[in-house]
């Protein structure tokens, strides 16, 4: 019988401690600590006793020149879903798509699962979570019950891995969702990490030796309770979040490991009433309830990998009855909005110092570029001014501490978005050649530096005085 060892495992980051103890002193997360056998030989490792009894076999040693699969990626027909694994599915790898429950992780495998099989490739679907009775009826919803996928409800990796050997090689293969799968290589409780790493091993090494693409489902846990995806993150070939807001529609699979593709990439979707519907053209979702007139919303022309996406940032600059005023950010970095507040202070002569600063980015939508600097601090003046920018016009750029404007990669991408989406002017950085020509980048205006933007705003409500047609 295989020798037990106890030992108590972090639920967050997987690492091992010998006593119980409130907090992992790896992560610093609290109570996360579970206690969980292993067998001596370590996770996903036979009996001890077999291990030792068993002499190593040799494997055949092969040249880097042999021959490779015609079709090494399965393409899913879902465009979003294809940009974001970088061209499809791998054979022979193992994606990982995380992200919190209910954010329509199901759904959208099974949406791919549910075009590969009607394209003829194998395609096995295994829910550990739900009922084969509530697939059918979430497949029925989505319009894919006509789809040949094959359906199972289990949870045991034994099991699955028998099953999957009989017939022909699955092209796919989904498991919804790796907290649920438990394997008797491993003695702890389906969910912990242990279980967790060594039924994702048996299925990557299933992966690796037939050629499917194995799809896992991991749910992103809060409580320590369940172990994350993280603690496969590393085992895994690709990585994919899937992320929305409450309270919006709107989807984004954001690709955070990928060794066969790009990973700034991704692929926007909408949750509608007959499952996730592709949205080719971010931007319009994004700027769709814009107010063309009010102070202190400015369009702002960003990049997400490859593709050039437009969102509104909004500001709301308003005198505080607080003796420390309030800063609030939502969708971009607080210590960036500090940055840009300070430079405007500092260097503009704008003062914040007595009013509250709210700034928001439309449609819960979540910035991480430094290139948004110029649309925020316009957005910030323009409220401070109470001056409503003009609506055709959009922002980029970083902006330095010392008040200068930087110019920031992608130039001529944004310029052609925002002037595909009738936008007919510009305030960016100058500098780079790679906008010469265009249409958009004739009607800009390029500022050196940031006091140039703002003389800018403010000048607009003198010719506004004089001009009110502008
Ligand atoms: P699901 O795919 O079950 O989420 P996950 O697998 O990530 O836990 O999606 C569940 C949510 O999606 C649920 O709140 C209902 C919603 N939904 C729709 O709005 N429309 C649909 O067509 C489907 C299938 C789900
Ligand atoms: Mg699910």
């Amino acid at each position: 019988m295989a020798k037990s060892r106890v030992q108590f495992v972090c639920q967050a980051c997987g690492a091992s401690h010998a006593r119980w103890a409130g907090k992992c002193d790896a992560c610093g997360e609290w109570n996360t600590l579970v206690e969980e056998g292993t067998q001596a030989g370590g996770i996903g490792g036979g009996p001890a006793s077999l291990r030792s009894a068993r002499k190593g076999r040799s494997v055949a040693l092969t040249s880097l020149s042999g021959e490779i699969e015609d079709a090494p990626r399965i393409a899913s027909g879902i465009a979003e879903l294809d940009r974001a694994t970088g061209g499809g599915f791998v054979r022979g790898s193992a994606l990982l798509i995380g992200g919190d429950p209910g954010i329509g992780k199901s759904t959208l495998l099974m949406q791919a699962a549910a075009t590969l099989a009607k394209r003829g490739n194998r395609t096995v679907y295994v829910s550990g979570e739900e009922a084969v009775a509530q697939v059918r009826l979430r497949a029925q919803r989505l319009g894919a019950a006509d789809a040949p996928v094959e359906l199972a409800a289990e949870t045991n990796v034994e099991d699955i891995l028998a099953t999957l050997s009989e017939g022909r090689r699955p092209d796919l293969v989904i498991l919804d969702s790796i907290q649920t799968l438990w394997t008797d290589m491993a003695d702890s409780a389906p969910g912990t990490v242990t279980q967790v790493r060594a039924s994702a091993q048996a299925m990557i090494r299933f992966a690796k030796s037939t050629g499917a693409a194995v799809v896992l489902v991991g749910h992103v846990t809060k409580e320590g309770q369940i172990a994350g995806p993280r603690v496969v993150e590393h085992m895994v070939d690709a990585v994919l979040y899937f992320e929305g807001e409450g309270g919006h529609h709107y989807r984004i699979l954001r690709t955070v490991k990928n060794r066969f593709g790009p990973t700034d990439e991704i692929g926007v979707f909408e949750m509608g009433d007959s499952g996730l519907r592709e949205v080719a053209n971010p931007s319009e979702l994004f700027l769709g309830e814009r107010s063309q007139k009010a102070p202190g919303a400015a369009v702002f022309a960003g990049m997400e990998g490859t593709r050039p996406l437009l969102v509104e940032i909004q500001a709301l600059v308003a005198p505080s009855p607080l003796g420390t005023p309030r800063r609030a950010v939502v969708g971009w970095d607080g210590s960036r909005l500090s940055m840009v507040l300070a430079v405007l202070e500092a260097h503009c002569g704008v003062r914040f110092g007595q009013n509250d600063v709210y700034l928001n980015v439309a449609g819960g939508y979540r910035i991480a570029e430094p290139a948004a600097d110029m649309a925020v601090a316009a957005a910030l003046v323009s409220s401070l001014a109470g001056l409503a920018l003009p609506a055709d016009c959009v922002y980029f750029g970083e902006i330095s501490l010392s008040g200068a404007v930087r110019p920031v990669a992608h130039m001529a991408q944004r310029l052609k978005e925002a002037e595909k989406l009738g936008f007919g002017r510009a305030v960016f950085p100058a500098g780079g050649d790679e906008t010469a020509g265009m249409a958009l980048a004739s009607a800009s205006f390029r500022p050196a530096s940031l006091a140039d933007l703002v003389a800018r705003i403010a000048g607009s409500r003198r010719s506004r005085e004089t001009d009110e047609g502008n």
